[in-house]
């Protein structure tokens, strides 16, 4: 709790660029929450060099990411929202909760099994112990809340665990955080194969909208979505396909699947897919006029920067002192 507000955290990889996958699976939610809680929002940066960065473009997008998170509608004054690299406590308190996760638990996690086998040639042992970072982050801020999409809800599973471990060694030192998934757009899919997620690092540009595409290239990626042979507008997991863009369409409107299937219930799947190609426009579009405009905002970027680095710095070295304390590190003189 800070200030009698339960404490929310979540963070995002500035690496490849963002989808609506991430849009409407995570930040959609993080704004929505955002009155309701003492909110955390990081740029994940320390998880990104898992993957090998050029430095240049990865210190750019980190950038744009921070801008984005603003654009969509966090306001800073009341959400801290900091580049994790500033706030050293992450990666302490990572090397202690290493000690207290098994490698049977890392082993298991399927998004290592997945990372490792496109980058053969570069497993590391970061990109191994890259849940337990996550954990780190969540738990330094007693996190009582994580609003993801499904695709991080083991790692949500093996912070639980960790924390549970601790706490059943040392007493309550860390509050045992909740997933919060959103109703719509928890998983999005990729338009061209509706089997598989839609991803920053997909190959074909035509399988994933990113966030920054201009109007017609998102019409032209729904006019082109995958569908199906069946004919009948239906919600359902024979056509993952239409499946998918409905959900996109609810989750970019507000609306639910039923009130979609009755209001095109008759229409081709053409006709839907214009209406899809709409929403997102109308999403997206003053997104990035808002990214647009504060991008020339140099210096109110930068005092957002410092001033909630700060911030962070402060609430996470509460925690780690504590940890620290607990686990036998010796006291600071002072
Ligand atoms: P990342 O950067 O891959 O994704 C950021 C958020 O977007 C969600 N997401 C999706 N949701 C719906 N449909 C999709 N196709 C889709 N693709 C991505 C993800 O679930 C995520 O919520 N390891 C994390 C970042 C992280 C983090 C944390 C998250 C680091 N520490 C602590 C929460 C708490 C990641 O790489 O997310």
């Amino acid at each position: 709790m800070i200030d009698n507000k339960k404490v929310l955290f979540s963070g995002m990889q500035a690496t490849g660029s963002l989808t609506l996958g991430n849009y409407l699976g995570a930040l959609k939610n993080w704004v929505a929450l955002s009155d309701e809680y003492e909110c955390f929002y990081a740029v994940v940066d320390l998880h990104s060099i898992t993957i090998r960065q050029d430095p240049a473009v990865l210190r750019k997008r980190a950038r744009a990411l921070l801008t984005l998170y603003i654009a969509a509608g966090l306001d800073p004054e009341k959400n801290c929202i900091y580049y994790q690299s500033h706030v050293s406590g992450h990666a302490e308190l990572s090397w202690i909760l290493s000690c207290f996760t098994y490698m049977g638990e890392l082993n298991r996690m399927t998004q290592f099994k997945d990372k490792a086998s496109k980058h053969a040639d570069n497993i590391n042992a970061g990109l191994y112990t890259y849940p337990v970072l996550m954990a780190a982050d969540i738990l330094l801020y007693q996190a009582d809340v994580v609003p993801v999409g499904i695709d991080q809800m083991q790692h949500l599973e093996l912070t639980r665990n960790i924390a549970q471990r601790f706490n059943a060694i040392y007493g309550d030192v860390f509050t045992i955080p909740e997933v919060y998934i959103g109703k719509a757009g928890a998983k999005i899919m990729s338009l061209q194969d509706p089997t598989k997620k839609m991803s920053k690092s997909d190959e074909n540009p035509n399988a994933s909208i990113y966030l920054m595409d201009d109007a017609d290239a998102i019409r032209r990626k729904c006019r082109r979505a995958v569908t199906d042979s069946v004919g009948e507008f239906r919600y359902c997991e024979e056509q993952p396909g239409l499946r998918n863009l409905i959900d996109i369409y609810c989750a970019c409107l507000n609306k639910t699947p039923d009130e979609v299937v009755k209001e095109f219930s008759g229409s081709g799947y053409g006709q839907f897919k214009e209406a899809v190609g709409e929403a997102v426009v109308s999403v997206l579009d003053p997104l990035q006029k808002r990214v647009a405009e504060l991008e020339k905002d140099k210096a109110y970027i930068d005092s957002v920067i410092k001033n909630n680095a700060e911030k962070a710095s402060y609430y996470s070295m509460k925690t780690l002192r504590k940890v620290q304390r607990k686990v036998g590190f010796p006291d600071r003189i002072r």
